[in-house]
């Protein structure tokens, strides 16, 4: 049993990033401390390939004690550069490429070369990574939990898929208006079928809010 848990900052108009796509560092520094925790407790951390370009993340845990959990990018064509930190900073075999048959193979050649490794997974619907195969196949390498920190488009093909079953949504104190949202399309029409949050657990990291809780999904 693997699991999911989705993890994101917002504004309290929900918001991820600005429309030029910067969103470090929404919250405040206590926040970023808890989540540098959260990746401790996790046995991997996920972000989707958008994610890793616009914010070029190390995805280690530095600001508490604690063991790196596997650093896993979702990269469908290897689109990632080969200067990214993830495997550029000591800990390339560390590092997890879960991309498709769509890559080329000498880019995959040079990554597994610097130390990474590399999972050819099936393609959804869209030609992207199949999230089912790969969580299935993180299972297979013994993975039990894994940390989702984004992007926008990873988290909601997750909740879409029902693959998630915990969300950890920061919530720092301030408006952007216009940017990026959190969550895209979902397939709501009806107000019965959102996605609800159970066992809400409420924590606070300086000004932010945390709400920490199950992902329940519509019957
Ligand atoms: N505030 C926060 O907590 C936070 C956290 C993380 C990111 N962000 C911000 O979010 C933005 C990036 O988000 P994003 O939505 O553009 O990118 P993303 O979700 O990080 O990555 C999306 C990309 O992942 C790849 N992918 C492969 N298989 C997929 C699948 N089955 N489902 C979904 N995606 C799949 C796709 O690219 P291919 O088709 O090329 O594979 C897709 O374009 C940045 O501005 C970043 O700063 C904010």
């Amino acid at each position: 049993m693997l699991h999911v848990t989705l993890c994101y900052t917002q504004t309290i108009d929900g918001r991820l990033a600005t429309v030029d796509g910067l969103s470090q560092w929404i919250g405040g520094p206590e926040s970023v401390r808890y989540w540098h925790q959260l990746r401790a407790e996790h046995d991997a951390v996920m972000v989707g390939v958008g994610t890793l370009l616009a914010d070029n993340p190390r995805l280690t845990v530095r600001l508490v004690e604690g063991r790196n959990p596997l650093r896993v990018i979702v990269d469908s064509t290897l689109r990632m550069p080969a200067t990214a930190h993830v495997l550029n900073d000591g800990g390339a075999t560390n590092t997890l490429l879960a991309v498709t048959e769509r890559a080329d193979p000498a880019r995959l050649a040079a990554v597994q070369a610097i130390g990474a490794s590399v999972l050819v997974l099936p393609t959804d619907g869209a030609g992207r990574v199949s999230l089912p195969a790969l969580l299935a196949a993180l299972v297979e390498r013994g993975i039990a939990s894994v940390m989702v920190e984004g992007g926008a488009q990873l988290i909601t093909a997750l909740l879409r898929e029902r693959l998630a079953s915990r969300l950890v949504v920061c919530i720092a104190p301030r408006l952007m208006g216009a940017g990026r949202e959190a969550v895209g399309e979902l397939g709501v029409r009806d107000l019965a079928h959102m996605v609800e949050l159970a066992n809400v657990e409420l924590l606070r990291f300086g000004a932010d809010v945390v709400l920490d809780g199950r992902l329940v999904y519509p019957a």
